[in-house]
């Protein structure tokens, strides 16, 4: 069966109060439709990269998305990663963070979030370097180690994993704290 691709406004929008869940473990073998969902992540994620594509289809550019973005309390998230020669794609389910750097990093330019359409100002600290620990779609164990743009990415789509938005990882009284003691990517 043809799945329909995934639509910009399949995606929650922060107001969606969904994306508040702590979503469940997953247990294996996983069913066909998670695998479905994550084939869809992964297929819109890339296009949206790919600039005629998110504009033929109309799809906000994203490089990661956590199956509760699309309504789904389960712990498994996508990311699609561009690198020199075209991209690297990870799933992970039940993903953990195992270890992590002490230096923090945060987005210049602000953290970005499919299901936050606005700007948010502010500087989100996250850790540099993580080792993330989880399962493939087979339920293989998988470790992952990520750094600097990958490792932020990762540690947002676990957040979402929690119900954590990004920007609950800024200081309302002084959204730009931290500025001199991280390293802006
Ligand atoms: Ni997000």
């Amino acid at each position: 069966m043809v799945t329909d691709m995934l639509k910009t406004k399949d995606i929650l929008d922060e107001k969606d109060k969904r994306l508040r869940l702590v979503s469940k473990e997953v247990t294996f073998p996983m069913e066909k439709e998670d695998i479905d969902h994550i084939n869809e992540m992964i297929e819109y994620l890339t296009n949206s990269q790919i600039e005629e594509e998110a504009e033929k289809y109309d799809l906000r550019p994203g490089m990661g998305m956590a199956a509760i973005q699309l309504g789904i309390p389960k712990r498994y998230l996508t990311i699609v990663h561009e690198v020199e020669d075209g991209f690297d794609t990870y799933v992970i389910v039940n993903p953990k963070i195992i270890s992590n750097s002490v230096e923090k990093i945060y987005v210049e330019e602000g953290e970005g979030c499919l299901s936050v359409n606005r700007e948010v100002d502010g500087i989100v600290p996250r850790f540099a370097r993580v080792t993330v620990e989880g399962y493939d779609t087979d339920g293989n164990q998988i470790r992952i180690r990520a750094r600097e743009e990958l490792a932020i990415a990762f540690q947002h789509e676990i957040d979402h994993l929690n119900g954590v938005m990004f920007y609950d990882h800024i200081d309302p009284k002084d959204p730009f704290k931290g500025q001199n003691e991280y390293r802006a990517i």
